[in-house]
């Protein structure tokens, strides 16, 4: 197809030529570009790299490789299998696709994976404690493919889930939903927060404070953070090109949490069953693209 008409104007369906792989009508067509100057300033001044065409492919393709881990073991969380089993898994299989587990000697974590069970919120250390009928299990995959990162969780049942797993499990799978919806240009962090908190508390639930989704792909964490509660049209406002986590860790009882011995893992101070859920997400010129998706 031809991009520009003989006058030289490019044609609305055409390509944008910013690079973002988006039509140039659903893109750059209703913006100067001093409007993407400033955004690019803007977020310079926040310490936020926006992400190159290049580089959200390389954040694409390792997300691919986190799902297809986090598709792999899936099955395997049933009665009797330990986490050092699902941890060899995801640590092989990561490396055979020519890629590096990202928590492994991250800060000093001795394994490839977090598994978070029961009333463990995040930061689980693999171990050789079976899984058991009606655990619900968080696996958090973080993956290094051609030096870019990419980053998701979900949580399991283990055989048949209680009333109260099954209730936590929900709510903070439509947390991470809710938190999505709002994300696209011109909205804010304060705005997520705010979805995901007024959710989680409407249900009956909490929102842990101390852990926050994170800005990835060039490294582990960078800016911005993402809490997973706020005030709408606080904090930095999102623009085209940003990649972060939304990642809610969302527990039954009091948002309230301790940190075991170990240094890592952290549970809920009140013994609540916790649940989480994290994507790798994009904003884009429209809204908000997954870059580890899965259906919520
Ligand atoms: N994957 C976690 C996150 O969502 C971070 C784990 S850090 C580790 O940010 F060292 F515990 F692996
Ligand atoms: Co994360
Ligand atoms: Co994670």
């Amino acid at each position: 197809m031809k991009n520009r008409s003989d006058t030289g104007k490019i044609s609305r369906n055409a390509p944008c030529p910013c690079g973002s792989g988006q039509k140039y009508k659903h893109c750059c067509l209703n913006k100067s570009s001093s409007t993407r100057q400033s955004d690019l300033q803007y977020a310079k001044r926040h310490r936020i790299r926006i992400k190159t065409p290049e580089q959200i492919e390389g954040i694409r393709r390792a997300g691919q490789l986190v799902i297809e881990t986090l598709d792999l073991v899936a099955p395997h969380i049933r009665p009797g299998v330990t986490t050092d089993e699902i941890n060899a898994m995801v640590h092989d299989f990561t490396v055979r696709h020519g890629a590096v587990p990202a928590p492994l000697n991250y800060r000093g974590f001795p394994k490839s994976v977090c598994i978070s069970i029961n009333e463990v919120i995040c930061h689980g250390i693999p171990g050789d404690r079976p899984f058991k009928d009606g655990d619900i299990v968080n696996v958090d995959v973080t993956s290094i493919l051609n030096s870019y990162y990419a980053d998701a969780s979900k949580t399991f049942f283990v055989g048949t889930p209680g009333a109260d797993a099954q209730k936590i499990v929900n709510v903070s799978q439509q947390c991470l939903a809710e938190g999505m919806a709002v994300v696209r240009p011109g909205n804010t962090v304060g705005d997520i927060g705010h979805a995901i908190q007024s959710y989680a508390e409407g249900q009956g639930c909490s929102v842990v404070r101390e852990f926050v989704g994170h800005g990835v792909g060039v490294d582990f964490h960078e800016a911005p953070q993402i809490p997973h509660y706020g005030k709408p049209g606080s904090g930095v406002r999102l623009v085209p090109g940003m990649v972060f986590t939304i990642e809610p860790m969302i527990n039954l009882g009091k948002k309230e949490l301790v940190v075991l011995e170990d240094g890592w893992t952290a549970i809920t101070k009140d013994g609540s069953l916790s649940a989480q859920f994290e994507q790798t997400l994009m904003v884009t010129e429209s809204g908000v693209e997954s870059l580890t998706p899965y259906p919520l």
